[in-house]
């Protein structure tokens, strides 16, 4: 075991639940890590004011601030690096990262995602599992790339849609399954257990 906690970079761009859910994991002692810097691309995110609350470094980058995609990352690289992050974590961020950042990183972002990969990616991942059908979704968390919800999955969690399920209540299961699931796959990443081979993520040990 690592003798140095795994410093997390945590990228949101909305109410920062999982966020939550990681800074408590590391309060408890259950996640051998520490949020060191919220880096958000909505100066409304409540998940900013989570991380100031948790006296964790709480940065707004304004997209709208930067003429390229690739300056507006760069900001977000600089933030990162500025506080040392070891892991750079995207809970509910809908935004690409830049080959720069992904380099900077290399198999160290990581993504959760609302439905079971590669099935229903993009934003609205419950609702469109929900308006399929499916009587069997969940949550993975798997390494990023340069592609939306796309990369070597690292955890996944089943969730079933129960007869009577709204997509509400789908949704609550699902956040609690995500609140479970993210801080389990970190603390593997901070145990040294997940190594890539290839296109697959396999746990060790
Ligand atoms: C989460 O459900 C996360 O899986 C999803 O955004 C939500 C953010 O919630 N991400 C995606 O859909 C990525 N494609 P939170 O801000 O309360 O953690």
């Amino acid at each position: 075991m690592p003798d140095k906690k795994l410093r997390l970079g945590v990228l949101i761009s909305g109410s920062g639940t999982n966020l939550q859910a990681i800074i408590d994991a590391c309060a408890e002692q259950f996640l051998d890590a520490e949020v060191v810097v919220v880096v958000s691309d909505k100066e409304a995110a409540y998940g900013l004011e989570r991380a100031r609350k948790a006296h964790i470094a709480a940065v707004w980058v304004d997209r709208t601030a930067y003429t390229t995609f690739r300056d507006y990352n760069h900001a977000i690289l600089f933030a990162l690096r500025t506080h040392e992050v070891d892991l750079v974590v995207m809970a509910g961020y809908m935004r690409l990262l830049t080959r720069e950042v992904l380099d900077a990183f290399p198999m160290r972002v990581v993504n959760i995602h609302p439905a079971l990969l590669p099935s229903f990616p993009g934003a609205s991942g419950i609702h469109d599992a929900f308006d399929h059908g499916v009587k069997i979704t969940g949550v993975t968390v798997h390494f990023a790339t340069d592609k939306f919800d796309e990369g070597p999955i690292i955890a996944q969690e089943a969730v079933p849609v129960l007869e009577g399920d709204t997509a509400e209540s789908l949704e609550a299961r699902i956040h609690e399954a995500e609140h479970r699931l993210y801080p389990a796959a970190l603390q593997l990443i901070a145990e040294g257990r997940v190594s890539i081979e290839g296109r697959k993520a396999r746990i060790i040990g």
